[in-house]
């Protein structure tokens, strides 16, 4: 809008504009002199010598700054998220997100599957996340489900042909969420016919492997490691741990039940109880004074835990002030610092207790004090990618509060063949050390920098070790028959063997773009109440609607709407 070459009238127009306006600009272009040329700006070569401009919409003042280092907070860029999209890193990660779909898509036509969609309103079957319900108008007072994912309708196409099934779908579940979770979320989901276990892993780590060649240009080292459950537990506390630093925990069972607790009743009592005793070794090196023992504490008691016992170790191997040192026996104090590898300067934390308890405590507190002592980033890879298959899990866990053993997926998990006779001597048995507690099956997690990004399994396809294991988890065949019949009559019409995988496509996607917040590589996603804070959903309808689904809304006193104050 020079007024030397485009006249005084643009230029007057010109002075008039603001930000976010939408503008048309009509001039001639032409080549920016090689001291004004800005090789940042795409358009950085060339200038537009404007001969019109025309206001095609004004904005108003937007409430967050349309900038790329934006620092608003997370309500208020939820509540305008069209004008948060607006930004430069939002539009990339949009970019991400859809290069990344092209790249699997073109991945797997060419390994031979075939886009496959399915309903997204389906029968409510028992099992797995909980399911949201929708009413149906023309059959009132009966409810569809919305599918948590298409498990069963990609069973179903192996039963009928297909062979090779993927579908990049949505799924939905009603559960409490956290930082990787959304009530809808994206499957990369994937089912094939007479699959061995490592057919399905070849074609997820070339898929895998792909996708970080494309986005980060990492050359991912195939094929990936195997670790088993058991091992993951044992070092980790969980099935998904974190890999890019140390920190393992130590399993001091034996060692305190060889001393009899050692002098340490709570020791004593736990072991005695069927309960386990953890340790984990943070090293001299790391500052860890009192005032910070005392916060990781209370993060523990965070957790459920009862506390955080620990220990410093002094030169002549002694827990210092420690609390437990008073009464320890030293020569089960001499063995517990050995098998953690302590030496003087060291700090040593313990759970013991309810395994659940204990490994969640200490899977916990390993993330947290990785982050603190900055062996990991707070997010993103930091430049390493760890990515491996968790294997050989146990195919039933222990529902404490209901006293039972109950799948720990879903009933169609095949069970190991040289478990078959554990199952059937565990049937009916539903102890804590039934000997269903020791049936591994054909499950595997893919794990990315302690992301579950993907989780699948061989299935069962003959009736025979479907009836035992539904007997197992307490099914009755009536019972199967209502819940599952229509997969279980397919199974009787020559099903191939099948199994499958499905990529929790937002995780991945969100590790790749090594951003904070997965819901960032979402377009639109919900709060962590799982409301969409621009459009308020979800919302009470009215009684209308309400009565042409036969819908009746009896809300618990709590959730009751506080009344309205009126004057006195
Ligand atoms: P699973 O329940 O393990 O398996 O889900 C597969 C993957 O989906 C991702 N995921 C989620 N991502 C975002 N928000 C959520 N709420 C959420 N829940 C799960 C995880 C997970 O690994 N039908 C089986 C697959 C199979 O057996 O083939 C299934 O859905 O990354």
């Amino acid at each position: 809008f020079d007024p030397q070459r485009c006249g005084k009238g643009p230029h007057e127009e010109a002075a008039k504009l603001r930000g976010e306006w939408v503008v048309c600009v009509e001039g001639t272009v032409s080549r920016r002199p090689a001291e004004t040329l800005n090789p940042k700006l795409p358009t950085g070569e060339i200038e537009v010598d404007a001969t019109r401009v025309e206001v095609l919409n004004r904005a108003k003042t937007p409430p967050i700054e349309i900038r790329d280092d934006l620092t608003a907070n997370d309500d208020i860029r939820l509540q305008y998220r069209y004008l948060d999209l607006r930004r430069g890193p939002m539009q990339r990660l949009l970019q991400l997100r859809s290069d990344a779909a092209q790249t699997a898509r073109r991945y797997m036509v060419g390994q031979g599957f075939v886009e496959v969609e399915t309903p997204f309103m389906v029968k409510y079957t028992p099992g797995g996340a909980r399911n949201f319900l929708v009413p149906s108008r023309l059959n009132k007072g009966k409810f569809y489900a919305l599918a948590e994912s298409p498990q069963l309708f990609k069973q179903l196409l192996m039963v009928a042909g297909t062979d090779r099934y993927f579908q990049l779908v949505r799924c939905f579940r009603d559960e409490d969420l956290r930082i990787d979770r959304q009530p809808e979320f994206t499957q990369m989901d994937i089912e094939m016919s007479f699959p061995e276990q490592d057919d399905v892993f070849t074609v997820v780590e070339g898929l895998i492997a792909a996708l970080l060649k494309e986005v980060k240009g990492v050359d991912l080292k195939l094929p990936l490691e195997r670790m088993p459950y058991e091992e993951s537990m044992r070092r980790f506390g969980n099935d998904k741990p974190d890999r890019r630093f140390g920190l393992e925990h130590v399993d001091l069972t034996e060692i305190v039940r060889r001393h009899d607790g050692g002098g340490l009743k709570m020791l004593k009592l736990a072991v005695d109880g069927g309960g386990i005793v953890k340790g984990l070794r943070v090293s001299r090196q790391y500052e860890l004074p009192r005032a910070q023992i005392d916060k990781l504490e209370e993060f523990a008691k965070g957790m459920g835990a009862r506390g955080l016992a620990w220990g410093k170790i002094e030169a002549d191997g002694s827990w210092g002030n420690s609390p437990l040192n008073k009464n320890i026996h030293p020569a089960m104090r001499g063995e517990m610092n050995a098998a953690l590898g302590a030496e003087a300067g060291d700090t040593l934390f313990f759970q013991f207790g309810r395994p659940a308890l204990v490994h969640t405590v200490l899977a916990n507190l390993r993330v947290h004090l990785g982050k603190k002592f900055k062996l990991i980033p707070e997010y993103g890879s930091g430049g390493k990618w760890d990515c491996f298959w968790v294997v050989d899990p146990p195919l039933f866990e222990y529902d404490e509060e209901a006293r039972q053993w109950v799948a720990a997926h879903h009933a169609f998990t095949r069970p190991q063949p040289q478990c078959l006779g554990m199952l059937e001597k565990g049937t009916g048995n539903n102890a804590p050390d039934s000997p269903l507690r020791e049936v591994l099956c054909h499950r595997y997690d893919l794990v990315l920098n302690g992301f579950e990004i993907a989780g699948g399994s061989i299935r069962i396809h003959d009736p025979e070790t479907q009836q035992k294991v539904f007997r197992a988890m307490g099914i009755s065949e009536a019972e199967a028959q209502e819940k599952f019949g229509f997969l279980l009559d397919a199974f009787q019409y020559g099903a191939p063997p099948h199994g499958g995988i499905a990529i929790g496509w937002d995780r991945l996607v969100w590790l790749l773009s090594e951003t904070e917040a997965m819901r960032d590589v979402f377009a639109f996603p919900k709060n962590q109440k799982g409301v969409d804070m621009m459009t308020n959903a979800p919302v009470a309808v009215d009684e209308r609607q309400l009565r042409e689904l036969a819908v009746k809304v009896v809300l618990p006193d709590q959730d009751k709407p506080a009344p309205k104050q009126g004057p006195a």
